[in-house]
């Protein structure tokens, strides 16, 4: 049985890789920190590697303890923070924590997998469709960006590490927080776009990620980087017309200029800061992110390499999200 531990599994993307290694039953530790909620990872089949990413003695105290990983999916990552320093600190610091005290422990995985994000190479060409590719020069607009990309630079920088990158665009499906305000947006009858320039999107179905990274791991390639979409570019009117044709619902459409925005992001996050110490989805760096008209990237090398199939487009996989939210008393 080969052991992989999955960093942040607490989180969206981690529980759902953490189900899918125990599926393809792997020896599966769930990497977590001392004030992780565990609701997710409630299965008998996990085991813990509880650690402080932070702290380089205290991964490799840990390492020591669980030994040597075949499979590592670092995935524990910072995706808002009211502090904009923990970017860096959280995605490059952690990032590089980790992979020295592998070094140190002489404890290198078989592969080292980091979810990096289609942020780190920033939007495509304005007015087109073009899709971000590969050999495009990476310009990250964000802080969330930049920290990811510097720990890939960091990654790709090692001599005969067994790494491979992958950029996931928006990952959407049950449990997540993020694009869950739309459908939220949706079912009180509001569609609501930022600018009217008709935005360029891709989407990425949880399931479908989750089963192309463990392709990835058993595949025998390293040393690189993807995109990961459903291979399909959507506009915003699309996404929001498949929301309103599940939730059935009949909408008034707002348009607000990116200024106004823009603005409301900023008191957004000061004010949730200050009083509640909670970052808002909408907030200053995140508007640097959905203020841009082209997200598309180019996931043909998926097919290539791992003979990736998409099994969900938008409209199936809202669908299963919807049905889930509406489950579990949250729609
Ligand atoms: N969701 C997307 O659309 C998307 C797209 C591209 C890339 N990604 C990347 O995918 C990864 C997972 O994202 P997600 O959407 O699943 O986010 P999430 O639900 O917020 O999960 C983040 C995970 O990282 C852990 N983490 C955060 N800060 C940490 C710290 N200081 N020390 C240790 N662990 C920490 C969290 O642990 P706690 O539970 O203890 O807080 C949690 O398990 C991230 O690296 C993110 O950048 C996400």
């Amino acid at each position: 049985m080969k052991k992989i531990l999955i960093t942040g599994a607490s989180g969206f993307i981690g529980s759902f890789l953490v189900n899918e290694a125990l599926m393809q039953e792997f020896d599966v530790y769930a990497g977590i920190r001392e004030s992780s909620n565990l609701k997710y990872l409630k299965n008998a089949g996990i085991k813990f590697f509880k650690t402080k990413l932070e702290d380089k003695n205290t991964i490799k105290k840990d390492l020591k303890k669980s030994g040597r990983f075949d499979y590592i999916i670092h995935n524990a990552g910072l995706t808002k923070t009211c502090n904009k320093s923990m970017f860096e600190m959280v995605n490059y610091e952690f990032t590089k924590n980790l992979i020295e005290a592998l070094y140190e422990t002489e404890m290198i995985p078989d592969k080292f997998i980091f979810i990096s994000s289609l942020a780190a190479f920033g939007p495509g060409k304005k007015n087109s469709q073009t899709p971000i590719k590969e050999t495009d020069t990476p310009k990250p607009v964000s802080l969330y960006g930049k920290s990811k990309l510097k720990a890939e630079l960091y990654i790709k920088s090692l001599n005969n590490f067994p790494y491979l990158i992958f950029r996931p665009t928006g990952v959407y499906g049950p449990r997540e927080k993020d694009y869950f305000v739309m459908y939220k947006s949706i079912k009180s009858g509001m569609e609501t776009y930022i600018g009217t320039k008709n935005q360029y999107l891709s989407f990425i179905y949880i399931k479908d990620l989750t089963r192309v990274i463990f392709d990835a791991i058993k595949s025998n390639i390293i040393q690189k980087s993807y995109f990961i979409s459903d291979l399909n570019i959507y506009t915003a009117s699309e996404f929001n017309k498949i929301l309103k044709t599940v939730l059935n619902k009949k909408t008034i459409c707002i348009v607000f200029p990116k200024l106004l925005i823009r603005i409301i992001a900023f008191f957004n996050e000061k004010i949730s800061c200050k009083i509640f110490h909670n970052i808002p989805t909408l907030n200053t760096e995140k508007y640097k992110e959905i203020s841009q008209v082209n997200w598309a990237c180019d996931s043909t090398s998926l097919i290539r390499d791992f003979g990736f199939k998409p099994e969900f487009d938008l409209e199936k996989g809202i669908n299963e999200t919807i049905k889930w939210y509406i489950k579990e008393n949250l729609l």
